[in-house]
């Protein structure tokens, strides 16, 4: 059982963002995250230092480990070897959502980060960015 809302945004670009409303056995994060459409504040906020302390060594500026940038929204919602990254407003369907888990884990691809695991919290950021639309700055 799944609800879908759409809902056009204007962010720099006019973009369509369709979040899941109701799941009915979704993980918490994304009830509790409901369908709060993005923002660049919360992006910089809080999402950003989660990508930086975890993610952009490997994935940004001249790092492009499995030819993956997230450096820009372009580029992070294309992906690298694997094809597409991010789908906006599906977490559950981004590919970049699976690799930080919880799990299960797509067998043909390392979890991520490389190394360690991002804690809860940080899970829950990165879903609820997703789900809203993966809003950035650049
Ligand atoms: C220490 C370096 C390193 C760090 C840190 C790291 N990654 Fe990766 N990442 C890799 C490598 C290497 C691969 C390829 C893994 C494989 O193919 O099994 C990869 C693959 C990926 C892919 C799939 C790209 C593709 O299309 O092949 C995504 C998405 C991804 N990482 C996201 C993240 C996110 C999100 C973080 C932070 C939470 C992160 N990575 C942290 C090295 C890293």
């Amino acid at each position: 059982m799944l609800l879908a809302t759409c809902a056009a945004l204007v962010a720099g670009s006019a973009w369509l963002v369709c979040a899941t409303t109701a799941r009915a056995a979704g993980p918490p994060a994304v009830q509790a995250a409901a369908v709060q459409a993005g923002t660049v504040q919360q992006y910089q906020h809080d999402v950003l230092p989660v990508l930086q302390e975890n993610c952009l060594r490997c994935h940004g500026g001249m790092n492009r480990r499995a030819g993956y940038n997230m450096s820009t929204r372009t580029s992070a919602i294309a992906g690298g070897h694997h094809g597409v990254a991010i789908i906006p407003g599906r977490p559950d369907d981004s590919l970049l959502i699976k690799l930080i888990g919880p799990g299960p884990y797509p067998d043909d691809i390392k979890p991520m980060p490389l190394k360690g695991k991002l804690t809860d919290a940080e899970i829950a950021t990165l879903r609820q960015w997703v789900a809203g639309g993966a809003v950035m700055d650049q």
